[in-house]
């Protein structure tokens, strides 16, 4: 099983959804199975490490987030089986660069959350240090449910 998480710059949100979601599933020994990475849908931050106060607040729960920013492409929709977007704007660009037979892999980062009631993993980079905690919130609460489904799918 194969996961791309896709957000607008691939410096915030999806390289810490990447990050969460690797520890996750680590921790469940399934690293064989499951392949995990991450895209933006612009190319502002091709090559470049992940926004420094992302990194430091994931640092400071204990994460570490490595790789470099890169763009989603036509062809990750044939590669990976299911792509992960983090706002109904990730959805709606991804939705115009994906090929119709594959549209189905495409699926929203709060639909897994079970303890959280927002419908998007808002964008932090504007605003202030709440912001990147509550990404972080989100995302531990969403990959728990994003690893039962694909536990159920994988088994
Ligand atoms: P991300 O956050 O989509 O979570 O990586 C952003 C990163 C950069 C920009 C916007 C959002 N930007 O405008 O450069």
């Amino acid at each position: 099983m194969k996961v791309l998480f896709v957000c607008l710059g691939n410096i915030c949100r999806s390289p810490m959804a990447e990050t969460v979601f690797r520890k996750q599933v680590n921790e469940a020994g399934l690293e064989q199975r499951i392949e995990i990475a991450s895209a933006g849908t612009s190319n502002w931050h091709i090559g470049e490490k992940a926004d420094s106060r992302m990194r430091k607040h994931a640092q400071q729960r204990g994460y570490s987030i490595t790789g470099l920013g890169q763009t989603v492409t036509k062809e990750d929709f044939a590669y990976y089986d299911l792509v992960v977007a983090m706002d109904n704007s990730n959805v709606h660009n991804l939705k115009r660069i994906c090929p119709t037979a594959q549209a189905h892999k495409i699926v929203k980062m709060t639909d897994y959350a079970r303890e959280h009631s927002q419908t998007e993993v808002p964008d932090p980079y504007y605003g202030g240090a709440a912001g990147f905690e509550l990404v972080i919130d989100l995302l531990e609460d969403a990959c728990e449910g994003l690893l039962e489904k694909v536990k159920s799918e994988i088994s």
